[in-house]
């Protein structure tokens, strides 16, 4: 299991445990004894009350934002002179990359575009993991943004149907060390 992963559960498992000590105070609360009188009922400590839960409420949802917000994906910058571009087209039934070499640890913005019929564009690592995909569509290119950590060479495959050597269109590029 890997940090993240781990953090993730761990997480969840705080937050389920939260709810069901949350869920039964609201049961108890609602089955109390009920005072005799009726109108002895002190709308005072209500009231009071009401204004605590609403903070604890409050409270709550505050820790879950800040617990949860490193793991959203967005925060990125909408671009910066630091990171790397390569233009990749796909054309049955090859993948053209440009430059054809990028390096580790710096954002690369990938703009996918197809020279003839819709490709998919998926990159894998050397464990033949998907790191992310995108479509290519002819005249719509598409941006993705993803940093490499590692050097190598990573593996471009086609993941949409494009004719008879769709299983053939594969491609290479190569990830420098920084
Ligand atoms: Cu290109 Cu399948």
């Amino acid at each position: 299991m890997n940090p993240t992963a781990l953090a993730i559960a761990i997480l969840y498992a705080v937050v389920c445990v939260l709810a069901t000590v949350f869920l039964l105070i609201v049961w108890r609360s609602t089955h109390r004894r009920r005072p005799s009188q009726e109108d002895s009922t002190d709308t005072r400590r209500l009231a009071h009350g009401e204004k605590a839960w609403f903070a604890v409420a409050i409270a709550l949802l505050g820790v879950l934002l800040v617990a949860t917000i490193p793991f959203t994906p967005y925060g990125e910058g909408a671009g910066s002179d630091d990171e790397q571009q390569m233009a990749v087209e796909g054309v049955q039934f090859a993948w053209i990359t440009d430059p054809g070499e990028i390096t580790a640890g710096k954002k690369v913005r990938f703009t996918v575009t197809a020279g003839d019929v819709n490709h998919g564009f998926g990159v894998y690592n050397d464990d033949n993991v998907m790191l992310m995909q995108v479509q290519a569509v002819p005249d719509h290119p598409t941006e993705v943004t993803y940093t490499f950590k590692k050097p190598g060479r990573y593996q471009i495959v086609c993941l949409e149907f494009c004719g008879v050597n769709h299983h053939n269109m594969v491609g290479t590029f190569l990830v420098r060390p920084a």
